[in-house]
């Protein structure tokens, strides 16, 4: 079968599968069987453009790298409504994540799985506001839900959990869950000021759309209760994650903790208590220089499975950035390719 793929959000994401699926076709075809073509894209600033045989996809990428509005394939649907009524049987949601309500992702996700059409995501609003009602809608309708690039974003976590590692008791869950934060920690090191390495980051595609959900570490909570729920089973909400980000951390913090030979990072981390209860948090910690996680820098982000059978599982990849959580988008396409 021919995917036929649609993309909700064309910004850095919706870019980075949109150039993979165009530089790989040949590749993914040959290897996997894996045959597509991206017939719907919805942005809100650059507009709807739909065509059932195939968009062309170097000029909509030309359009929005110069910031132009789209100009060929337009469409007067409203996002909704193509999302309902296009032939697209998988909608890619990458529009920012709203992590207070969930919009406007959890409305589109809603619309296509009652419509049986897949929804393959990395936006971090349904999955951590609303996985229960999603999965149960996608089962309704014989439909896909996948998440992964909501966790480190093409770095295996969910994926990993589910797939290799199924069979495991997974007790604890913790690590880096966010790049933008472990990226500023890194460079305030090496004495950079936190504005000037806020903006950086920014600039390189790694920090939300409004940064303070890095920041106050509101996205790795988002990331703790998804890993929470989903690989552990918890049935948490949000709210039962404490959070502190590292707004609070200034140098001479980093200093005492360069005295002391350790290095602050900020630690997601969620546990399954003897006792049944469950203890999860976000908060910035003195790590000692020896400990594997203090090694990780830049926006590369970690995680460890403590598990039953196979002990400490620990997995160490890039946790933003355009391609990369463009590749967290291809590797559930094709688990969809591999289904049929
Ligand atoms: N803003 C997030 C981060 C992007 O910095 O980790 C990936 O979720």
């Amino acid at each position: 079968m021919i995917h036929k793929i649609g993309l909700i959000g064309f910004g850095t994401v919706g870019r980075g599968i949109t150039e993979i699926l165009r530089d790989k076709k040949d590749y993914l075809k040959e290897r996997y069987g894996f045959e597509y073509k991206i017939v719907a894209v919805a942005d809100f600033a650059y507009g709807n453009v739909y065509n059932e045989d195939g968009l062309d996809m170097d000029l909509l990428l030309k359009q929005a790298e110069n910031k132009e509005k789209f100009t060929r394939d337009l469409v007067s649907l409203s996002t909704l409504e193509l999302i309902a009524q296009s032939n697209v049987t998988t909608w890619c949601e990458l529009t920012y994540t709203d992590l207070e309500t969930g919009g406007p992702a959890v409305e589109h996700v809603r619309t296509a799985l009652r419509a049986g059409k897949n929804i393959v995501t990395s936006n971090k609003g349904p999955a951590a506001l609303y996985y229960d009602e999603m999965m149960a809608l996608a089962k309704t309708h014989n439909a896909r839900f996948l998440i992964e690039g909501t966790v480190m974003a093409g770095t295996p976590t969910l994926n990993l959990a589910d797939g290799p590692l199924a069979g495991n008791t997974i007790r604890k869950a913790y690590g880096i869950l966010n790049g933008t934060t472990n990226y500023m920690l890194s460079e305030m090191e090496k004495g950079m000021a936190y504005e000037e390495v806020l903006a950086k980051a920014q600039k390189l595609g790694y920090a939300e759309a409004d940064p303070t959900g890095d920041v106050e570490g509101y996205d790795a909570r988002a990331k703790v209760t998804i890993l929470a729920n989903i690989v552990m089973g918890a049935g948490i909400r949000i709210s039962d994650v404490s959070v502190e980000g590292i707004t609070k951390i200034t140098p001479g913090d980093i200093a005492e903790a360069q005295k002391q030979n350790k290095r602050w990072k900020l630690i997601g981390s969620v546990e399954l208590k003897d006792d049944g209860s469950i203890e999860a948090y976000v908060k910035p910690m003195m790590i000692d220089l020896s400990h594997p996680l203090a090694g990780v820098m830049g926006a590369t982000n970690a995680l460890t499975f403590s598990t039953d059978l196979v002990q400490d599982v620990t997995i160490v990849g890039p946790g933003a950035g355009k391609i990369e959580t463009g590749f967290s988008i291809l590797t559930d396409l094709l688990r969809i390719h591999k289904g049929y």
